[in-house]
């Protein structure tokens, strides 16, 4: 398996030209024999101008949201069908903003991961505990519920559409990297946990990508764990060399 997959995920940052410009930066300083396979996940009014940019490149087109209905009376929203045709190929479900700021459910973060798979799309399903949560010795419960209420009841072949971000609440936005003892902990319980929902294939399938304060002078020993397939990247993908110095550090 190619196994590392870097994802920047813009957030609510920047106009549409500086993310056309952000775009136009990683396409250029990309060499065509990284490691890593690379998407970014622009805000969605800067979609259809990054799609441009991306046209005839290797870098996958990701949504941060999408809504779980199909077209119809849901102001505001933005549904799998619009999505696609604006040539997005994927997006995150449960990113801790949603969850934490909007307040998203496991049943909602699981409705939207399933209208993504019925339309053929990929999903990245964020999951991590916050700080109180670990301090209270309770990541691990955290994780099996957030995972469990993800991906039970999926066919391998759904499974196979799904990436899981392991993104301790913590870590986002912080400056504070899980240490890659924690990092590699969280992930192999969660590809653990898949094993005993599915197998051992699917679950060594699956790719883990790790998120929250990755930069490029820690993604590279962050990526050498075993279990650690790849990151999600905020804050260091705002602009375009720090993050292809996460991508020229992946092995
Ligand atoms: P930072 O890299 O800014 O910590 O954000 C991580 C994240 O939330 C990526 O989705």
């Amino acid at each position: 398996m190619r196994k590392c997959f870097v994802a920047g995920n813009w957030k609510m940052n920047g106009t549409i030209d500086e993310s056309v410009a952000l775009a136009k930066g990683v396409v250029a300083g990309l060499t065509g024999s990284e490691k890593a396979d690379v998407a970014v996940c622009p805000p969605f009014l800067a979609i259809p101008a990054v799609r441009d940019v991306l046209a005839g490149t290797a870098v996958r087109l990701g949504a941060q949201d999408v809504f779980y209905e199909g077209n119809g009376a849901f102001t505001g929203e933005i549904s799998t069908d619009m999505l696609r045709d604006a040539g997005v190929s994927f997006a995150l479900v449960g990113h801790s903003e949603r969850r934490h700021v909007i307040g998203e459910t496991d049943a909602i973060v699981r409705r939207k991961l399933d209208a993504l798979i019925a339309a053929g799309m990929d999903v990245i399903l964020c999951v991590g505990e916050k700080i109180e949560e670990r301090e209270a010795g309770k990541t691990e419960a955290v994780l099996d519920t957030q995972t469990r209420a993800g991906l039970t009841g999926l066919t391998r072949e759904q499974l196979a559409k799904v990436t899981i971000a392991y993104e301790p609440v913590w870590a986002i936005g912080t400056g504070k990297v899980a240490t890659t003892e924690q990092a590699q902990a969280a992930h192999k319980f969660i590809r653990d946990l898949v094993a005993s929902m599915f197998d051992q294939a699917a679950a060594d399938a699956l790719r883990i990508q790790y998120g929250g304060s990755v930069k490029a002078d820690n993604a590279a020993e962050l990526m050498a764990q075993p279990d650690v397939d790849g990151a999600l990247v905020g804050g260091a993908a705002l602009k375009a060399d720090s993050f292809l110095g996460i991508i020229a550090g992946a092995r």
